[in-house]
């Protein structure tokens, strides 16, 4: 059985809203488990046990939220060499913009040697039904891929 963790952060609803349509995603693959925690309440365990790993983010000033930074600083010393090729993704609500906070992502995740399995999705304004539907997709992607194993 495949684990899928999302850890997300989101101040005023819509990266949880992203989150949430992840994790719908992700359920829609028969047999995973579907973990979801806010990125203060996130530990390296979840990330140790999870199968396949979902990042969402705000853009904020630029790069990813305070919050899931803290994740990662948390984290990383305990999990780094333990999670190579782990499937990644990445989900991002901004304003207009979040390029700085995916481009802020992916190099982390470099750092980790995460495997990047799917796109991301990158939301700018309000988070709209084809946003949700992106986010479904996204979830369901990795969750089948780890289910399958072919990553
Ligand atoms: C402190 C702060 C900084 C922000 N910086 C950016 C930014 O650099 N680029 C951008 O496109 N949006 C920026 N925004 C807007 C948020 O990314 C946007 O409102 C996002 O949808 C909030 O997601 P949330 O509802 O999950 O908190 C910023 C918002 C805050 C509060």
């Amino acid at each position: 059985m495949a684990k899928i963790l999302i850890v997300y952060h989101s101040q005023t609803g819509r990266t949880r809203k992203m989150a949430e349509a992840v994790a719908e995603g992700a359920k829609s693959i028969e047999g995973v488990e579907v973990i979801s925690k806010k990125a203060a309440e996130a530990t390296a365990e979840d990330l140790l046990s999870a199968d396949g790993l979902a990042i969402g983010t705000p853009e904020n000033f630029g790069y990813m939220s305070g919050m899931i930074k803290d994740f990662f600083d948390r984290t990383y010393y305990a999990t780094h060499e333990k999670v190579f090729r782990k499937p990644f993704v990445v989900f991002i609500s901004a304003g207009n913009d979040g390029t700085g906070a995916l481009r802020a992502v992916e190099r982390i995740a470099l750092g980790y040697k995460f495997k990047t399995v799917f796109q991301p999705v990158i939301a700018k304004g309000d988070i709209t039904e084809e946003i949700l539907n992106q986010c479904h997709e996204l979830g369901a992607t990795i969750a089948g891929g780890c289910q399958m194993q072919i990553y």
